[in-house]
């Protein structure tokens, strides 16, 4: 495959980089382009060259899948080519059209002048896999656009369009359309105006003060980056930039890269990126499958999930009917959605334009009538299967065929749903996660007679809507609530034994969680957990769980929205207040079991609540409910605030080793409740084979 174009117009050698989908400097790319550029070199006809990219992208950075193996240093490096284009005797023009990210923004700064398209984007991203630009990027683009947009766009990772840095030095010239005409008409004024061949290493850095800026920058930056290493990495780079030589910049930039590069939290970010890529691919569903086409959605059921669903095909321009069984109920799910809109609209995040739009693009009725023609119907009514046996047999008799029915349930057998249906091959589990506009998980649960192209659409339509879906075979909680309950089982048994909620929650927010279990329960609502529970207590009775949460439940607490849960709150204020009697009925239900309370330390709490995950996670993982370890691991990353720089729960198993897993939890089954230490058969395996849960993916 020919990685680059090499093409000719008058004394311009244009060199079309082909490398989609966004032109990743892979080692075959670097390679062509080093060969067209000697080809433009020793060809006397050529006075300049044009680097442009094609497809979307001019570039959109080195090439992630090869970090941290042999081909990313291998020659031609970054660095050598880099080098070749910096000092080649004919001027080189970068032609930016789409996006030019990382190590592509990094190509275009060592060209000797930049045209840009004004819609393109630019941007040094590496700081969000834990990394930073490491190949000139922190000593080029301060001396470009100056320290302190350059400190900004390298430390938050977030990209700025061409029109915005049309005035600095990183961009020559703005075109209002194609970046390549404009590039090829500016090279031709290169020739015939002789002018130099600018290198952005020379280029001086006048910045006054500086160290008391960079003082200040990261002050600025370290609260907010505590588990995070690269931002002030990136930080001491730019540094390096201001302060020192170019070439002595270069290398400080080089071992602060590597540094990071062998960070556990870059590791984990990094297998977070291609873990969230690897869940849109279904193994026997191959890419080509054709797709159900989707231009209309219904939804049935107008509550807290339903009004939120409904938001997500409205936000992506396609019109959603909400069906509900009276008008009042209608009518209140209307308002809230109204009211979600409205608030984005005063917060300056929609404008006037875009939020009538979306409000427009929903409808209510009382009427199956009303939504017999939609390509895709979900279902959010009452967690009782004998409501949703009554809507899917009317769906079942109403909707056109070929449409796809959904079921937004969190703990019911889709199968038994796709059961109530003359088409079963039609119906899938779409299990949004609350606030269904807002969290970005969707799993989607493959029910045992759901056709392929019903799963390819469900995943096309998760893009779509900006989810990541991920794909679920049918279980109780399906991937995630599963691993859930076990989870909050534990952290309950834990309060049987000596810990409290507050400081529980304190040791998972520590680990990084946004939130530990209690207050978790808090914000979802404990009935919800209770109603879960009670069902759990029926269908697995040998299975011991703690009578606390029962207790605060008993109560009436709720959690938030009864202004009481394991925490106190004060009235119109979510800050959680440990609670007195929520301590005391801790303490008594102890002292009923006649257990003499220990100080459990947070590693312990860590410990059992991360290895709960694991356990129930490999038996997901061995049973074939999730097709992959990642695809737990994203599950956890988007849907239940998992710290991404631990890279999600299986990962992290790797990362601690699973013989220390499995020695830890023997542990555990020596104490209290031992049932719940039984290791998965998986976990064993791998642990005797001394294999992982990344590579037995592999295998
Ligand atoms: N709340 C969550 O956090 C959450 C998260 C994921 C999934 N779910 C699942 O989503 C579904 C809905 O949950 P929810 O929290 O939105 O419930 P909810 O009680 O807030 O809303 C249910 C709505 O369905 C309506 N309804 C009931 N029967 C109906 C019928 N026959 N036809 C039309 N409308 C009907 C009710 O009037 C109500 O407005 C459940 O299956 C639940 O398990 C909930």
């Amino acid at each position: 495959m020919a990685f680059a174009d090499y093409t000719s117009r008058g004394a311009v050698a244009v060199i079309a980089l082909k490398n989609p989908p966004v032109n990743a400097l892979s080692l075959g790319l670097r390679t062509a382009i080093m060969d067209c550029l000697e080809r433009a070199t020793t060809d006397a006809s050529i006075r300049a060259v044009v680097i442009a990219g094609s497809g979307t992208a001019f570039c959109g950075g080195a090439d992630v899948g090869e970090f941290g193996l042999p081909t990313m240093f291998a020659a031609p490096s970054l660095a050598d080519l880099f080098e070749l284009i910096e000092n080649s005797p004919k001027a080189v023009i970068a032609a930016i059209n789409g996006v030019a990210f990382g190590g592509g923004l990094e190509l275009a700064m060592v060209c000797h002048y930049r045209v840009a398209s004004a819609s393109a984007q630019l941007g040094m991203p590496e700081v969000k896999l834990g990394l930073l630009p490491g190949a000139g990027g922190t000593q080029r683009l301060p001396r470009l656009v100056g320290v302190e947009r350059a400190l900004n766009m390298i430390v938050s990772g977030n990209p700025v369009s061409a029109r915005e840095l049309a005035r600095t030095g990183l961009l020559d010239s703005t075109a209002d359309g194609d970046a390549l005409p404009a590039a090829v008409a500016f090279a031709e004024r290169v020739i015939t105006e002789k002018l130099p061949l600018k290198k952005a290493r020379d280029a001086k850095i006048d910045f006054p003060n500086a160290e008391a800026f960079l003082d200040f920058a990261r002050g600025t930056v370290a609260p907010l980056s505590k588990n995070y290493p690269a931002p002030l990495k990136c930080v001491e780079a730019v540094e390096a930039a201001v302060l020192k030589p170019f070439d002595e910049g270069m290398k400080i930039e080089g071992s602060l890269f590597i540094e990071l590069l062998n960070t556990p939290e870059s590791k984990a970010l990094r297998h977070a990126f291609f873990a969230m890529r690897a869940a849109a691919k279904i193994p026997d569903v191959p890419s080509s499958t054709p797709l159900r086409a989707i231009k209309s959605v219904a939804v049935v059921g107008a509550g807290t999930m339903g009004g939120g669903i409904a938001m997500n095909f409205a936000n992506a321009g396609i019109p959603v009917t909400v069906l509900e069984t009276a008008q009042a109920a209608l009518d209140k799910g209307l308002a809230t959605v109204k009211k979600n809109y409205e608030s984005t609209l005063k917060k300056g995040r929609l404008t006037q334009d875009e939020f009538d739009k979306r409000v427009k693009q929903i409808s209510g009725t009382l009427s199956y009538e009303d939504i017999k023609d939609a390509d895709l119907v979900i279902e959010a009514v009452f967690e009782d299967i004998q409501v949703k046996r009554q809507v899917f047999e009317k769906l079942d008799k109403v909707v056109k065929s070929g449409a796809i029915l959904a079921s937004n349930t969190s703990t019911l057998d889709v199968n038994k749903i796709a059961g109530f249906t003359q088409r079963p091959q039609d119906v899938i589990g779409l299990h949004f996660f609350s606030p269904a506009n807002v969290s970005k998980l969707l799993e989607i649960v493959r029910g045992a007679k759901t056709a392929k192209d019903v799963v390819a659409t469900s995943m096309a339509v998760s893009k779509q809507i900006k989810k990541v879906g991920v794909i679920s075979g049918v279980c109780d909680g399906f991937i995630g609530n599963r691993m859930m309950n076990a989870y909050f089982r534990q952290m309950e048994l834990l309060l049987d034994v000596g810990a409290l909620p507050q400081q529980i929650d304190k040791a998972m927010e520590k680990f990084g969680f946004a939130m530990g279990p209690f207050r978790v329960s808090d914000l979802a609502g404990n009935d919800i957990l209770w109603y879960i529970r009670k069902r759990l207590y029926v269908e697995y009775p040998d299975r011991v769980f703690s009578k606390t949460p029962d207790r605060i439940c008993e109560l009436g607490r709720f959690g938030q929205k009864t202004g009481a849960g394991w925490y106190d709150y004060k009235a119109g204020d979510r800050a959680p207040i440990p609670s007195e009697l929520v301590n005391k009925i801790v303490l008594e239900e102890s002292a009923k079991l006649g257990i003499a309370r220990r100080k459990v330390s947070d590693e312990e709490i860590v410990q059992r609540a991360l290895y709960s995950l694991i356990n129930e996670g490999a038996r997901i993982l061995e049973e074939g409910i999730a097709l992959r370890a990642s695809d737990i691991d994203v599950v956890y990353l988007t849907g239940y605030g998992f710290p991404d720089f631990r890279g999600g729960p299986l990962f992290y198993a790797d990362t601690v080793g699973i013989p220390n897993v499995l020695r830890a939890m023997r542990e555990f089954a020596r104490g209290y409740q031992p049932d719940a230490w039984e290791p998965a058969p998986l976990l064993s395996k791998l642990a005797s084979e001394g294999k992982t849960f990344a590579n037995w993916v592999d295998t």
